[in-house]
């Protein structure tokens, strides 16, 4: 499988580098209308915002979301890892928190994609308790026919009603894939 090149992988091509380089264009600039209007932001001191970019599959949204947001902010990484099983689905732990206090700060966090909704539940109700001023959610592909459980989000790059295995601009196959410039459809035969 690891000798498989990446191309051979995938059996479509759902958002090509433009479309995704379209889309986090518009995305950081509603960001920063948002934020930059005051009628989102709750930080009384008016700090930037705090991207908090959830590693691994989100750090290629956020190197190219930060560069499109032309109002000052600041951004942390966390790294989080999934050990649910049939007694405790979606369980999640912190495998690095953030370094930066949000208490009072407006926080966005970034995904690569939100799926069955655990981690990002989790990961709202971790960050509420620290008490920001606001916090809302983007993230590149959203699969709401996947939610196990309620979850918003707030900026989502695509919507996909279908549930394929996507890979690519982040989002991977066994750790493999994540350097595609491109999202697609992972082509079941190629990885067996
Ligand atoms: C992916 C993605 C989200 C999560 C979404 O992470 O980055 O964090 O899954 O799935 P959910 O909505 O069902 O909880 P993954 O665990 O694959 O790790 P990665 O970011 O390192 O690829």
């Amino acid at each position: 499988m690891s000798n498989v090149a990446p191309r051979d992988c995938v059996s479509r091509v759902l958002f090509s580098q433009d479309a995704i380089h379209a889309r986090v264009e518009e995305l950081g600039r509603t960001i920063a209308k948002d934020y930059g209007s005051g009628n989102v932001g709750r930080d009384e001191h008016k700090r930037p915002i705090i991207l908090i970019c959830v590693l691994r599959g989100a750090f290629m949204l956020l190197a190219d979301l930060a560069r499109q947001i032309p109002i000052q902010i600041q951004y942390d990484f966390i790294c989080v890892s999934s050990y649910g099983n049939g007694t405790s689905p979606g369980a999640v732990r912190f495998v690095k928190d953030l370094d930066l206090p949000i208490r009072g700060r407006d926080v966005i966090i970034v995904e690569d994609i939100v799926d069955t909704g655990h981690t990002l539940d989790y990961l709202l109700r971790v960050f509420s308790a620290r008490q920001p001023a606001s916090i809302r959610v983007c993230a590149l592909i959203d699969k709401p026919a996947r939610r196990a459980v309620s979850v918003n989000v707030d900026y989502a790059g695509f919507t996909l009603e279908s549930d394929e295995f996507v890979i690519g601009y982040g989002m991977d196959y066994a750790e493999l894939y994540r350097n595609l410039p491109y999202i697609g459809v992972l082509d079941p035969t190629a990885v067996q």
